[in-house]
């Protein structure tokens, strides 16, 4: 039997799984272990399942002698120094697929929420600010027949795309058109690439002049991906119409970040992946990954 550290309370019955088979702790705080009590977490476990807000750098892995497996709880694994797992002989597992269709079905909704202006719409008939229909209150774009420039045509960007087949888009993907020119002529850009050092604020404030002054930036990928302090500019001076990030860096903004300030900006708290079938089916393929690795199996879903 090993010793399992989880780090949080998650959904889905499948972590019974793993409580049968191995001694399993999980911290219940409704916030992630803080840097000390996740050291502490790991100090004497075989196997870690953990989430995005964890980081898992080389010191932690350091306070971890006994540690052969990490399931994160995500289809990312940006968190995780996988060069020092890989050194270490740690494996590392993610959860792709099963929350391909949850985001995608997100990144949609966020596109037609900036589109249709959903937010401001919304939050005018609950402040009593709308008084009548009106010819030309709360203009918006078309979605139907526009343009989407997806950025990383992996699994979630062709979801993605599938989508906008059903609104008659045209959709071009960073896989055939090169960014800059992706950047110009789409009406809409969605962000579906990993986290990487290459990918690290590709979207800066060069990017952002490239797109149209219609255009919406829609970000269900990483925050990481975005220069925000160029995006608040970009969307105060007008350089492009609008954005909807389900992703920020940090998590969660501060309340007075000046991003926050800025206009035709919608933030959800990344929910992409936060539907009842898709978190559940996380919980089942983590303990997979975990199961597999510490029973001297290969991951089902190994990272990289
Ligand atoms: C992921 O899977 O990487 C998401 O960001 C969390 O669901």
């Amino acid at each position: 039997m090993s010793k399992v550290f989880v780090t949080r309370v998650i959904p889905g019955d499948a972590l019974a799984k793993l409580r049968a088979a191995h001694d399993v702790e999980v911290w219940d705080g409704a916030l992630p272990p803080d840097p000390a009590a996740l050291r502490a977490g790991v100090a004497d476990a075989d196997g870690l399942l953990c989430l995005v807000t964890d980081r898992i750098d080389r010191a932690l892995l350091e306070a971890a002698p006994n540690l052969r497996a990490i399931a994160n709880y995500a289809v990312g694994s940006d968190n995780i120094d996988l060069d020092v797992a890989r050194e270490r002989g740690v494996a590392v597992g993610i959860t792709p697929d099963v929350l391909t269709e949850a985001t995608a079905d997100l990144a949609f909704a966020l596109l037609l929420a900036a589109a249709r202006r959903l937010p401001e719409a919304a939050g005018a008939v609950r402040s009593g600010a709308w008084r009548t229909w009106e010819p030309a209150g709360w203009l918006g774009a078309d979605v139907h027949g526009a343009t989407l420039g997806i950025v990383g045509f992996g699994r979630i960007g062709r979801a993605v795309a599938r989508r906008a087949t059903g609104f008659e888009m045209t959709v071009l993907a960073t896989r055939q058109t090169p960014l800059n020119e992706l950047l110009e002529r789409s009406d809409f850009v969605s962000l579906h690439c990993p986290l990487t050092p290459q990918t690290h604020h590709l979207i800066d404030g060069d990017a952002l002049a490239l797109m149209r002054p219609t255009a919406i930036l829609v970000n269900t990928a990483r925050g990481g991906i975005v220069d925000q302090v160029a995006l608040a500019q970009a969307l105060r001076e007008g350089t492009i119409a609008g954005a909807a990030l389900d992703v920020t860096d940090p998590e969660p903004l501060a309340a007075d970040d000046p991003l926050l300030g800025a206009p035709n900006l919608l933030v959800l708290p990344h929910i992409g992946s936060a539907t009842r079938t898709a978190r559940a089916r996380m919980t089942e393929i983590a303990v997979a990954n975990l199961l597999a690795a510490l029973d001297g199996q290969p991951m089902p879903y190994p990272a990289g």
